[in-house]
């Protein structure tokens, strides 16, 4: 017995780790949010009404979207002190660097909406973080490429916006291709939630000490932002341009089953799915679409697909049911439609601030909810007595 106990994040002791949310059947690959299948939701829902559905629990009808959307549109502009804050950092910061920063110093601006005991506040609170993710995410890429801030556009929908903000520039007109906006909708749909991922729980377990949810939802980003977490998607396109071509996919294959080799395959394999991620189904069918509408022949995407044949037919990745997820072909889209790799966490983190809004939402609203405090297993030195320096060895 190594002793050694694996914290699981399920086991936080918040009191309320039962959620209504989101269900996963790892097993049979299947993922439900507040009951409608993810594929069902990204082909026929967009993602405010996604947004909505996971606040609220229900699909909205007509007039519910359409305040929500006024709602929505009128929070995407940030304070104009935090340009300032922006001009803090070097210009060749990880995006994902800047985006935690200015996250958490979100309630320093929006100090009216961080009494977490207040359900107005709270709602606020949420409104403006699922508005503003997009604008910071955007204003953090400008920063890096100097240009100039885009400002948001209320005539423009939640993913046009974000698109408009992200590539366009004063010189001239930004024309938004409908196919593109369609997949960056369908993108921030699939990553919207997952229940009780790494970053997730770490948002429930910051948030149960009563932290105002910019805090806490900054402390969602960081954890993110790791290589096997949502830092994946940008590790699987770093991945692929190492193996470089088809003929050494086999070669990286022996080195992720090599248990001395510390690389893994990025994009494979899941802490819950034994089974196809459903979302990297979508994701895949909409690879397609993108490079079909751009015109683009990407040879990574027949690399991927690749080394997705020969991984799935080994008995390796067989024996231990691994899986693309969600990562594996969501690169792929982001860099054909323009996103440097280094934007890609922050995408993710974009879309999957309405899932910890709601997962944040769902404990602080509970009043059986305590402060969690994840126990331990002890394997360090019983009681001893003090050794003076000049007795040490
Ligand atoms: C996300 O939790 C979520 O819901 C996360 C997420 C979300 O939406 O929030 O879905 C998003 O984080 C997706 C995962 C992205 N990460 C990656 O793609 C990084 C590469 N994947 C691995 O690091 C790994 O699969 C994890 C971290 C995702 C899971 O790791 P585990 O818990 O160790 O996986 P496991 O217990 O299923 O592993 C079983 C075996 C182990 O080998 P043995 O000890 O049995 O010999 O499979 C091996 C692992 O070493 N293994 C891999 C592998 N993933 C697991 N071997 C090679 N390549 C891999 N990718």
């Amino acid at each position: 017995e190594t002793g050694m106990f694996t914290y699981d994040p399920g086991f936080t002791s918040t009191g309320s780790c039962d959620s209504e949310i989101t269900y996963i059947d790892g097993d049979e690959g299947i993922l439900l949010h507040r009951g409608y299948a993810i594929d069902e939701l990204a082909e026929k829902s967009n993602f405010l009404e996604v947004c909505y559905l996971l606040l609220h629990g229900e699909l909205p009808n007509a007039a519910q979207e359409a305040e929500f959307e006024h709602t929505i549109t009128r929070h995407t502009m940030v304070h104009e002190q935090i340009h300032h804050f922006y001009r803090g950092f070097r210009r060749d910061a990880h995006p994902m660097a800047v985006l935690c920063g200015v996250t958490g110093a979100l309630s320093a601006f929006y100090h009216d909406s961080t009494d977490v005991h207040d359900p107005r506040q709270r709602e606020v609170a949420s409104h403006r973080l699922i508005a503003k993710l997009p604008t910071l995410a955007a204003m953090a890429y400008k920063y890096s490429i100097g240009q100039p801030f885009i400002y948001p556009r209320n005539d423009l929908s939640f993913a046009e916006n974000f698109l408009h903000m992200t590539f366009a520039v004063p010189a001239e007109e930004y024309k938004i291709n409908p196919v593109m906006a369609r997949a960056m909708d369908r993108i921030l749909i699939l990553h919207a939630d997952h229940e009780q991922n790494a970053s997730t729980s770490t948002v429930r377990l910051a948030g149960s000490s009563g932290a105002n949810p910019f805090a806490c939802i900054a402390a969602g980003i960081a954890s993110l932002w790791g290589p096997a977490h949502g830092g994946a998607n940008e590790a699987v396109l770093k991945m692929l341009g190492e193996i470089g071509s088809k003929d050494r996919v086999g070669e990286f294959v022996k080195k992720a089953k090599d248990k001395d080799d510390p690389f893994r395959l990025m994009g494979f394999g899941h802490r819950v799915y034994k089974n196809y991620d459903p979302r990297a189904k979508v994701m895949r069918a909409t690879c397609y679409e993108v490079l079909e509408e751009l015109g683009v022949k990407d040879p990574l995407l027949d690399l991927a697909m690749a080394l997705e044949k020969i991984a799935l037919e080994d008995e390796y990745f067989v024996e231990r049911k691994l899986y693309p997820n969600v990562d594996f072909y969501s690169g792929i889209i982001l860099k054909a439609m323009g996103f440097p790799t280094s934007m890609f966490t922050v995408l993710f983190a974009v879309a999957r601030t309405v899932g910890w809004i709601a997962q944040w939402t769902e404990m602080i609203g509970d009043p059986h909810q305590k402060i969690g405090r994840p126990r331990q297993l002890f394997t360090g030195h019983t009681s001893r007595e003090f050794v003076p320096l000049n007795e040490r060895g």
